[in-house]
């Protein structure tokens, strides 16, 4: 049985859970390996609505472990809010592993993302606000806080000492904040360290016995390749690798024991925060595109930035991803526009390029050069064979396989879990 890699293939809130919804209860393990609370998917359960924001989607699937590798970065408070809002909805997340090598939010992170934005200015990356940024930069300086070090109170006030004493020249000196004290850090996180106790394990060395057992991961991907931060449109990016090669770095799987990488992708373009965007729309089509879709974020509230689908961008994820399928979600919201743009290359200053401009200059003076196709008034909500399509969706679909340079193997048509086409097998071995 295979090792599945998940990730959003444009900037993020493509709708993973779609594609996990389809590989379903065939799933042992799933694995969140990057990222933190920057994160979020909406959860549907009897009829209440909650927000995750840290834990893996497969929390909510009895039967699956979840886990969380040592690439995430952890804000304790927000992972036991999410555990205790669980427990109270009658979930029982008690099958939560996480890696002791994983990262700590520390809450003196979570101030430096606010204060580094406001000081940035125009030039703000328009981050989550969650201290993303910041404990990766802890993580890399090697002055960072690592689950593991809860169970050694020496050796964890000495490496948070060792942090504040830069951190509160800067917060006292540039930013004109209070001074935090090693002992108000501590003792705080110090509070979560038993009740986590049992969670915490070598995740590397149960995912490869579970491999070994012949059991089915899911690698699930925060953000997006175009927020990744070798691969995205840096600056604009998040701080960690949420492209394929993340999966292996962020759980200590490695790459060969990987079979198939899945990209999820609206069937539109949509991204919150700063930085460049070909296709946004600034007219009725982008209202209608954020009205239709729903398109506001999950864990900012913010509208998201719209516009028509960029095979650009798809084709660069198929590409540094290694994607063998898409999955492309909500198709239709499409439903009733007579005729669809699709971002086929860019004109960057009377220069078509084909391949995504790398240099930031380029990528943010490209404007999309459009193939035209037509639409369908029909409602698709109903179809679950790619024939119930109508022609000209079918058409649109098979257009931006092509483009993308990648087949798509499934189709969401509606919100509800159900409401998918489903053309290849998303737990397919490599290379069939
Ligand atoms: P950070 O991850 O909070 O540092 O934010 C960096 C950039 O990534 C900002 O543009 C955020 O809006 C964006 N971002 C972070 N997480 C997500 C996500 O899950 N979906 C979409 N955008 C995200």
């Amino acid at each position: 049985m295979p090792a599945v890699v998940l990730v959003g293939a444009q900037w993020g809130d493509e709708g993973k859970g779609k594609a996990t919804d389809v590989l379903g209860s065939r799933v042992d393990y799933v694995v969140k390996f990057n990222g933190g609370n920057n994160a979020g998917h909406t959860v549907v359960i009897g009829d209440q609505k909650f927000a995750l924001h840290l834990l893996p989607s497969g929390i909510l699937t009895p039967g699956v472990t979840p886990v969380i590798g040592n690439g995430v970065v952890i804000d304790l408070n927000v992972l036991f809010q999410e555990i205790d809002g669980l427990i109270e909805r009658g979930v029982d997340p008690s099958a939560l592993l996480v890696s002791s090598a994983a990262h700590i939010i520390a809450p003196y992170a979570r101030t430096l993302d606010n204060v580094t934005e406001r000081f940035l200015g125009k030039r703000k990356i328009g981050t989550t606000g969650r201290g993303i940024g910041p404990a990766y930069a802890d993580k890399i300086n090697r002055v960072g806080l690592r689950i593991g070090d809860l169970y050694n109170e020496q050796l964890l006030h000495d490496k948070i000492e060792g942090a504040l004493e830069q951190k509160n020249h800067l917060l006292v000196k540039v930013y004109n904040r209070r001074a935090i004290t090693v002992d108000e850090v501590a003792d705080e996180l110090l509070g979560y360290r038993d009740r986590l106790a049992p969670m915490v394990t070598d995740t590397s060395l149960v995912l490869n016995q579970a491999l070994d057992r012949g059991e089915t991961v899911l690698f699930e991907g925060g953000q997006a390749t175009m927020l990744d931060v070798d691969h995205g449109t840096y600056p604009f990016v998040t701080s960690s690798n949420a492209t394929a090669g993340g999966a292996c770095t962020g759980s200590g799987v490695g790459p060969a024991r990987i079979d198939s990488v899945i990209g999820v992708a609206k069937a539109y373009t949509t991204r919150v925060g700063e930085g460049p965007m070909p296709t946004e729309l600034f007219d009725e089509f982008g209202e209608h595109l954020r009205d239709v879709g729903h398109e506001f974020g999950t864990t900012t509230g913010r509208p998201r930035r719209c516009g028509w689908y960029d095979a650009v961008v798809t084709r660069f994820a198929t590409r540094v991803n290694g994607l063998t399928d898409i999955v492309l979600t909500k198709l239709d919201v499409l439903t009733g526009l007579e005729e669809i743009p699709v971002c086929v290359a860019y004109d960057v200053n009377g220069v078509r390029h084909q391949e995504l401009p790398i240099d930031q200059a380029d990528f943010a003076a490209a404007t999309p050069v459009y193939e035209y196709l037509p639409g369908w008034s029909e409602d698709i909500t109903g179809a679950r064979e790619f024939s119930d399509l109508p022609q000209t969706a079918q058409d649109y679909v098979m257009a931006l396989e092509k483009v993308s340079n990648c087949r798509i193997s499934a189709i969401g048509v509606g919100p509800g879990r159900e409401e998918i086409v489903v053309n290849h097998d998303l737990l397919h071995a490599r290379g069939e």
